[in-house]
C-alpha cells in the first residue's frame, strides 16, 4: 500500500512557516495540503468534494449504491465515516491528524485496486481545523459537519495574530461564511465513525505494542483568562504597592499545576500574552489560556472549580481584576464496545497484539460521539511518545500495520444486528 511516511513528509512541506511545520486553518499552505489530499483521494478511486468550511471529503461508494452518490445525504447510503484533521499546532509533528487521513486513503486505494466494494459506503474526511491554532477554536471542522452555522457563527468575527478576520480568511480561501450550514451532514446515514491517530503518549511504546484500541477520550475544557493590574514604571514603584498582573498570573499558573496534579487530571497554560509588554514596565494586563482535562467530566469539573477559586483568591490578595471566558468544553467520549471489539479483532488478523487504552488527547471522534458510535485505533509514537513537537514520529512498519489492521476492520465491519 502507499508509502505513508513519504506522504506525511510531503504533506508537512505545506507549512505556514519555512522554519518549522505549522499548518493553520485556510492559509495558503493549508489550501495546498487540501488539494494534495483531494488528489490522493481521487487516485484511490474516491469521488472528492470540499465542503462549506474546507473539509476535504472522499467517498467510495458501496457495492450497491449508484456510483457518484456524493455525500452521506444521498438516500439509502449507510456511511462508515473515517478521518482526522490536517491542520496542526505551531511547530508540531507531521503525523498528528494527518495519519488518520492517509491510512484510510491507503485502505480505499487497496480496495479499489482489488475492485472490491463493501456493503456500505466509505467516506474519508480531512478535517480542515481541529487544533484551532489560528483562531483559538477547537474541533471547528467536525463541529460544522454536525452543527453547521450554529457552530461557526460565533467564530466569524474572530481575528488572527495578523489581524485577519475569520470570515475574510474564509472568503480568501473561496468559502462563503454565509453558507457554513451547508457543511452539515445527515448523521442518520452514519453507520459509525472511526479515527486512526498516533497515540501522542508513551503507553504503546512502553508496552512494546504497535497498535492500541481506544476505550474513551478524556473530558476537556479550555478558558481564556484576562488579568488587569496597573502598569507602572519598573524602577520607581515600590514592590509593596504594585498590582503586577504578570506576578499574579505566575501564581495562577502554579495553581493550575497544583490542582490538576492533586485531583488526578492534567492542566496546562500554553499561551501567555502581556499586553503592550515592555521590559521596563510593570505588566498592567496579561491574558493566558488554561487547558484542563481528566478521564471523566466530574473530575475535570472539580479541577476547573478549584482553579477558579484559587484565581479569585489570588486576584483579591493582589488587588487585580480577572475576566474569564470558556473557549472549549467537550465531555468525555466513550468508544463503542462493539467497535472496540471489531478493531481489536481486525488488528489481531493483521498480526498485531493490541492493548486497550484511554486517550488523554482530544479528537474529532468526540464530536461525532454526539451523533453516532465511534472508535479509535492508536498507532505507537516513537521518540519517547512525544507529540505536539517536531520530534513526533512513527515507524514505517507500524504505519503499514495500521493500514493492514484498518483494511481488515473495513472488510469485516458489521453494525450490531447488521
Ligand atoms: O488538544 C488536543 O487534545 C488535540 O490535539 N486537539
Ligand atoms: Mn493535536
Ligand atoms: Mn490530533
Amino acid at each position: 500500500m502507499d508509502d505513508l511516511i513519504s506522504r506525511a513528509e510531503a504533506l508537512a512541506r505545506h507549512s505556514d512557516s519555512a522554519e518549522h511545520y505549522t499548518r493553520t486553518y485556510l492559509t495558503p499552505a493549508h489550501q495546498a495540503a487540501a488539494r494534495q489530499l483531494g488528489d490522493w483521494m481521487r487516485e484511490a478511486g474516491m469521488e472528492v468534494r470540499v465542503d462549506a468550511v474546507g473539509n476535504v471529503i472522499g467517498r467510495y461508494d458501496a457495492a450497491s449504491s449508484p456510483r457518484g452518490a456524493q455525500s452521506p445525504q444521498s438516500p439509502g447510503a449507510q456511511v462508515l465515516l473515517m478521518g482526522s484533521h490536517f491542520d496542526s499546532v505551531r511547530n508540531g509533528g507531521k503525523y498528528d491528524g494527518v495519519l488518520g487521513v492517509l491510512v484510510p486513503i491507503a485502505c480505499v486505494a487497496e480496495l479499489n485496486r482489488r475492485g472490491e466494494r463493501l456493503p456500505f459506503a466509505l467516506e474519508v474526511v480531512g478535517f480542515a481545523d481541529e487544533e484551532g491554532a489560528r483562531y483559538q477554536t477547537s474541533f471547528l471542522a467536525s463541529k460544522a459537519m454536525i452543527h453547521g452555522a450554529e457552530a461557526m457563527r460565533p467564530l466569524l468575527e474572530r481575528v488572527d495574530a495578523q489581524g485577519v478576520r475569520f470570515d475574510d480568511a474564509m472568503r480568501a480561501a473561496g468559502l462563503d461564511p454565509a453558507r457554513t450550514d451547508e457543511a452539515r451532514i445527515d448523521p442518520a446515514r452514519l453507520a459509525a465513525y472511526v479515527e486512526v491517530h498516533i497515540e501522542q503518549g508513551p503507553v504503546l511504546l512502553n508496552a512494546g505494542r504497535p497498535l492500541g484500541v481506544v476505550t474513551s477520550i478524556a473530558s476537556g475544557g479550555r478558558h481564556l483568562v484576562r488579568v488587569f493590574g496597573e502598569a507602572g514604571h519598573a524602577g520607581t514603584v515600590p514592590m509593596g504597592v504594585r498590582r503586577d498582573a504578570m506576578a499574579a498570573v505566575a501564581e495562577m499558573v502554579l495553581a493550575v499545576e497544583a490542582r490538576a496534579t492533586a485531583l488526578g487530571g492534567v492542566g496546562t497554560v500554553g499561551l501567555v500574552n502581556v499586553k503592550d509588554g515592555t521590559g521596563n514596565v510593570i505588566p498592567g494586563e496579561v491574558e493566558f489560556t488554561i487547558d484542563m482535562r481528566a478521564g471523566d467530566d466530574a473530575t475535570r469539573a472539580a479541577i476547573e472549580d478549584a482553579v477558579r477559586a484559587d484565581i479569585e483568591a489570588i486576584a483579591r490578595r493582589r488587588g487585580v481584576r480577572v475576566e474569564s471566558s470558556r473557549r472549549h468544553d467537550v465531555s468525555a467520549a466513550p468508544c463503542a464496545g462493539w467497535i472496540q471489539d471489531q478493531l481489536e479483532a481486525a488488528a489481531r488478523r493483521a498480526g498485531a497484539d493490541p492493548i486497550r487504552l484511554p486517550s488523554g488527547a482530544g479528537h474529532d471522534a468526540m464530536v461525532f460521539a454526539e451523533v453516532t458510535d465511534v472508535g479509535m485505533l492508536f498507532v505507537r509514537c516513537g521518540a519517547g511518545g512525544v507529540s505536539h513537537n517536531p520530534a513526533e514520529t512513527i515507524t514505517a512498519g507500524d504505519g503499514a500495520l495500521a493500514e493492514r489492521a484498518l483494511l481488515e476492520f473495513l472488510r469485516g465491519f458489521r453494525t450490531p444486528g447488521g
